[in-house]
């Protein structure tokens, strides 16, 4: 498994101002403050996700490059907690998807995703220090992946570098995170005031 390439400092340089603006999105201390407005967070999420994955779910190639798509869904997760928390995801809207066009287009759209199971690990014993919620009950989205997440972190980055072999390739994946962090920002840059 090849787990270093220049791609992967690319993708991390490139974003990191987004990644910035996304930790400071969540504003997890308002959005954690009670049950809440942590389930109007998760509806938002939901409404992020589950149109996205929908999309990245119809491009063909994630096997040949290793990866198994329908065991990254996170949207399930996601649904999954809401019920926990007595709410119904048909109450949330749903942000429109991107156009998906290509491979490289989606595995730039899913480093988002894959990258952001890592915060997940913080955000969880936030979630089970001042809510209560784990990943049985509540919390399984921020939990995704229990102890597999660095495993599979690396098998994704794995994949990118196996994909990323030409400027073209690279450049298509750098696109799509970036669009894909600004989409995120401002999906919930949107509820910032109201939440
Ligand atoms: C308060 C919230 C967050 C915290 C505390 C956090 C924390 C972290 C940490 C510690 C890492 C590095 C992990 C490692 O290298 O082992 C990381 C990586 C990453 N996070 Fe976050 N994160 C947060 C929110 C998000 C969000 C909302 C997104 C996307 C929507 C995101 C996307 C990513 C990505 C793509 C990486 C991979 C960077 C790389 O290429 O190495 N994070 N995050």
């Amino acid at each position: 498994m090849i787990t270093s390439g220049r791609i992967l400092e690319r993708l991390k340089h490139d974003t990191a101002a987004h990644h910035a603006a996304a930790e400071q999105q969540l504003d997890l201390d308002n959005r954690l403050r009670n049950s809440a407005a942590y389930a109007a967070l998760l509806g938002r999420l939901y409404g992020f996700y589950q149109p996205l994955e929908t999309a990245l779910g119809r491009v063909d190639g994630y096997e040949e490059l290793g990866i198994h798509f329908e065991e990254r869904s996170k949207a399930l997760n996601l649904a999954k907690d809401l019920a926990a928390l007595g709410q119904a995801i048909g109450s949330f809207p749903l942000c429109p998807a991107p156009r998906v066009p290509s491979l490289g287009d989606a595995l730039g759209r899913m480093y988002v995703l894959e990258g952001a199971t890592l915060g997940g690990r913080i955000v969880s014993r936030m979630v089970e220090a001042r809510l209560g919620y784990t990943a049985e009950r509540g919390g399984a989205f921020f939990t995704n992946y229990g102890d597999r997440v660095g495993a599979m972190w690396t098998a994704f980055r794995s994949a990118l570098v196996q994909f990323a072999t030409t400027p073209e390739t690279e450049q298509q994946l750098v696109a799509a995170a970036t669009d894909t962090f600004e989409r995120f920002n401002s999906w919930l840059a949107s509820t910032r005031e109201v939440l």
